[in-house]
Formats: structure tokens, C-alpha cells, sequence
């Protein structure tokens, strides 16, 4: 018999929607967050994951397009003064959170990113740092490593390893033991509620594993590497993980630049990697990072290489 007839037929993944359950906002501008709010979406089908991991992959581009576009629009927002551009702009944003709300919205986002780990990756990003952690002898402290996981997808990719504590946050908790918390937002003092309480210790490594790339505001991108500084205790670990593409395809991107940048927050570079998709890094804090200033910034968008094909990832500190 041919094999084709052996083969059983691939049913597509489905995502259930959280029907009537507002998502949470996606942090995707300095003046604006969409709220993806599905209520609307209860009659419509199920959201599903891809009919391939082809077709997966290609929604959750479009989906990283969506968030940049939106990004674009909402940082012009605040320069408009004619109420009929407004009128316009806001119709425009209008259709894109209806268009990622169509597609499942972040809850769909994070499951199909949860398959494209153990697809495309053959595991999530814990399994290249836990060796590096081990490299640099802190599995042999004495205590436990405390290690903040920003965009976690699952709470198991740290589990197995009983020298470190983890605590895995989310925009949108996909599992009870993720708190559900906005980076960005993490208070810096006046820990009050119990939530915040998690925050009051500094921790020894901060995760930003395709985090940053999520974000579609330049700025913002610059802010989240900031707050890991200072979440992060004297000598932690920053490790970072970014689309090889926002590297060595952007014209305003590529190694040198980013080690500038966190050269100037106060990171040095102990390990860096890239594989055909990512480009990992692992750095050590090793002086406060500098005060934010109204001043101009010290890294802008500059262009770095020409090129119609490449792509305007980049980091504004
Ligand atoms: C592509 S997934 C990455 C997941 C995982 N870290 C990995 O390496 O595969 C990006 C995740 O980052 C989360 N995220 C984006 N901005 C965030 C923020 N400001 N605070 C917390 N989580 C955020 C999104 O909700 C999403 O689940």
C-alpha cells in the first residue's frame, strides 16, 4: 500500500477562544495599547492554530505586521491636530485590532508561538541559558537563582532545574502559575500589593526571550532593556533572544550596534550566539544603568545598512 494512504490526515490545532473575556491590552505603543476585546467574536469559528505549521507561521508574521502597523500609527497620533486625520487614523487602528481579534487574538498568538518553539526551535530558549548559567558555576550557589522570565509561555521551561526560582510572567497568562503582568508596568518601589510583592527582591537573570521584537515601538523596545536593569541585582544576567532577521537583515540593526546600546546601559556581553532563525546573548550588569533623560537619545534610529530587502527592526535608547 502507499505510504500516503498509512499516513493519517493532520487535523489543524484549535485554539478556543476566551469567548466574552476581554484579552488584556498588547503593549504595543508609548500612547496607546490595543485591547483586543473578542466578546464580539463569541458566534464566530473557532480561532485555529494553522493548517500547517507553514500556514502558522505565516499568521503569526502577519500578526507581528499588524502590531507594527498599529505601533506606526499610534506614535503619529499625537502630532495630529486635524480631527479628520484623527478621524482617520483611529478607523485605521480600529481595523487592525479587528483583524488580530478575527485571528484569535494574543491568546492565539501565544499558543501558535508555543508550537513554533518545540517546531522550529526543538525546544524553548531555557535550553541554550541553562547550560551558559552552568558554564559560569551558578548552579553552585547557595542559594537559589532568581530568575524573572518575561513572556512566558509555559512555567515548565525552568522546572527541572532546582537552583533556580522562576518567575514567569505575561501579558496574557496562558497558565495559572504565570503571573499575569505587564513588564513594563513592574513598580520599582512602593510594593504594596501582593502581586507587586514578587518584584520587591532583585533578581539574578531577566528573560527577555522574543519579547522585545514583540514590541512594536522602537522606544519602548529601548525600555525594556532599561527595566532589566534595573529589576536586575549587582552582576545579573541579562539574556536576551531577538529574530536573527533584526540583526543581520535591518537597516538600523546589527551586532556592533546592539552591544553599543548595552554597553551603555551598563551590560557587558558574555556570551552571544546565533542559529539560522535567533540570535542569542547573555550579558552581565555591570555598572547601574544611566538616568533617563528629556534630552535627545542616545541611540536613534541611524541608518546602518541600505538595502530594499532588509527590514527597520531597531532600538531606541
Ligand atoms: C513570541 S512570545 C515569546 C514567548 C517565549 N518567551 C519564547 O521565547 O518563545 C512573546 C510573548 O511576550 C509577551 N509580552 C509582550 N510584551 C510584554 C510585556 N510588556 N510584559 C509581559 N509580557 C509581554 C506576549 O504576551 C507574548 O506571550
Amino acid at each position: 500500500m502507499p505510504k500516503a494512504h498509512l499516513k493519517r490526515r493532520k487535523r489543524p490545532v484549535t485554539a478556543q477562544p476566551k469567548a466574552s473575556v476581554p484579552l488584556p491590552p498588547i503593549h504595543i505603543s508609548g500612547h496607546a495599547k490595543v485591547i483586543i476585546n473578542t466578546s464580539t467574536l463569541s458566534k464566530a469559528p473557532l480561532a485555529k492554530l494553522g493548517k500547517s505549521s507553514t500556514d502558522t507561521r505565516r499568521r503569526i508574521n502577519r500578526f507581528h505586521t499588524l502590531i507594527k502597523e498599529y505601533s506606526k500609527l499610534a506614535s503619529q497620533r499625537p502630532q495630529l491636530t486635524d480631527p479628520e486625520k484623527l478621524k482617520e487614523i483611529d478607523l485605521q487602528c480600529d481595523s487592525i485590532s479587528q483583524e488580530m481579534a478575527q485571528m484569535g487574538g494574543l491568546d492565539w498568538y501565544q499558543k501558535a508561538s508555543l508550537l513554533g518553539q518545540s517546531k522550529q526551535r526543538g525546544g524553548d530558549s531555557s535550553r541554550w541559558l541553562i547550560p551558559k548559567l552552568q558554564e559560569l558555576q551558578l548552579h553552585q550557589r547557595t542559594s537559589r537563582l532568581r530568575l524573572l522570565d518575561v513572556g512566558a509561555l509555559s512555567c515548565r521551561n525552568y522546572a527541572r532545574e532546582k537552583w533556580i526560582d522562576p518567575l514567569p510572567i505575561d501579558l496574557n497568562s496562558q497558565e495559572p502559575g504565570i503571573v499575569q503582568q505587564d513588564f513594563l508596568e513592574i513598580p520599582l518601589a512602593n510594593f504594596t500589593s501582593e502581586k507587586h510583592k514578587l518584584f520587591e527582591k532583585p533578581f539574578d537573570v531577566v528573560c527577555l526571550s522574543l519579547v522585545v521584537n514583540f514590541i512594536g515601538d522602537p522606544v519602548k523596545r529601548g525600555d525594556m532593556l532599561r527595566k532589566a536593569a534595573q529589576l536586575l541585582a549587582p552582576q545579573g544576567y541579562l539574556f536576551l533572544v531577538l529574530p536573527l532577521a533584526c540583526i543581520t537583515n535591518s537597516r538600523y540593526m546589527n551586532d556592533e550596534r546592539l552591544l553599543d546600546i548595552t554597553k551603555y546601559l551598563g551590560f557587558t556581553q558574555l556570551f552571544s550566539h546565533h542559529t539560522a532563525k535567533l540570535a542569542y546573548y547573555l550579558y552581565q550588569l555591570s555598572r547601574s544603568p544611566p538616568q533617563v533623560s528629556d534630552g535627545p537619545a542616545q541611540f536613534g534610529k541611524t541608518l546602518l545598512h541600505k538595502g530594499a530587502k532588509r527590514n527597520n527592526f531597531t532600538i531606541v535608547v
